[in-house]
């Protein structure tokens, strides 16, 4: 298939590739050097729920390898206001674009949107579905963590914490991780907000160690990564929010925590945003200046790894080194 709809398209293989890549776009990300390879290229970027990274990121990556962009956000900036179907917009966007990159509250609907048209189409977050280029590039960064600290993915012990029902970001990363050699998983989320058993049951058939937990205040002494995500309130149902509380501090992931919990060399990260109002929960500011905090990272990482997406859907991932140019400003 030319899109990437879900990991499920992915093996061991072409994450590795997809990875290799990514590096080599690392001068380009990092504006040392430039690229036109998509010089001509047209990006559809359309955006049917908020974003800010992911909607910023897919742009910046198209336009820094060539191409040009266009794009909605929001329904009322698109014909799907006045009833418009997503076979009919796939239809006319085919027309207009060379890849799209689209994100839908409703999951499922990017796949939809995929199979009226043979352009690229990659998700870029379906309801509480998937979110397939935010895990690679959290895979990207991972790798990189740990080959800055000299660790290894094999037996590698990975907290994943907070909202793992609708965190569409775990349920990739989740699956991500199967393809690695054995890992220790432990998923801790408030009640009422687990992973779902079916990714649980998958992770385990693929020879993966996981271990459920109802609070963070658990004594975990070699956690090489802290994954926590925001509780998404905005895919509650409505009786989930008429009785939600608040979550407890037990969920919270903050400087005691990091202290009494972790090592020197444990990573933290957060697909983010992270919810910075009154009593949310996901990750506390007092962690912004440790170093072991890797959510920057990970947003510089998603250039890179967007950059190599593109380029590997639209073929032109060999002609990169060629092309390199330096910068002239
Ligand atoms: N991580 C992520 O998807 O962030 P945005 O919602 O800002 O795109």
């Amino acid at each position: 298939s030319p899109h990437l709809l879900s990991v499920d398209s992915l093996n061991r293989d072409s994450v590795n590739h997809l990875l290799r890549v990514a590096a080599q776009m690392e001068p380009i990300a990092q504006r040392r050097q430039i690229t036109r390879v998509l010089e001509g290229a047209v990006l559809g970027n359309l955006f049917f729920e908020a974003s800010t990274r992911t909607r910023v990121s897919f742009h910046t990556a198209f336009c820094r390898l060539g191409g040009s962009v266009c794009d909605t956000t929001g329904f009322t900036f698109s014909s799907m206001a006045k009833g418009e179907s997503l076979y009919d917009t796939s239809r006319v966007m085919s027309g207009y674009c060379d890849a799209i990159v689209m994100r839908h509250p409703d999951q499922g609907s990017v796949a939809e949107f995929a199979a009226a048209t043979n352009v690229p189409v990659i998700n870029g977050g379906d309801g509480p579905g998937e979110h397939p280029s935010q895990a690679l590039l959290d895979i990207y960064t991972i790798d990189k963590e740990f080959q800055r600290l000299g660790k290894s993915f094999s037996g590698a012990h990975i907290l994943m914490t907070g909202d793992l029902k609708y965190g569409r970001t775990v349920h990739s990363l989740i699956k991500l991780l199967s393809l690695y050699d054995p890992l220790r998983i432990t998923l801790v989320s408030p009640p009422g907000l687990e992973m779902p058993t079916a990714l649980i049951d998958l992770v385990t058939s693929r020879g993966h160690q996981v271990e459920v937990r109802d609070h963070l205040a658990t004594d975990f002494s070699d956690l090489d990564v802290v994954y926590t995500t925001r509780i998404q309130k905005e895919r509650f149902t409505e009786e989930m929010n008429e009785n939600f509380q608040g979550i407890s501090d037990d969920f919270m992931v903050n400087k005691a925590f990091l202290d009494q919990r972790c090592t020197d060399s444990t990573i933290i990260m957060h697909p983010l945003p992270r919810d910075s109002r009154a009593g949310a929960n996901d990750l506390n500011v007092d962690l912004n200046g440790d170093p072991r905090l890797a959510i920057f990272r990970q947003t510089d990482n998603g250039i890179s790894m967007r950059m190599a997406i593109f380029a590997t859907l639209l073929q032109v991932d060999t002609l990169i080194e060629k092309d390199l140019r330096p910068v002239r400003w």
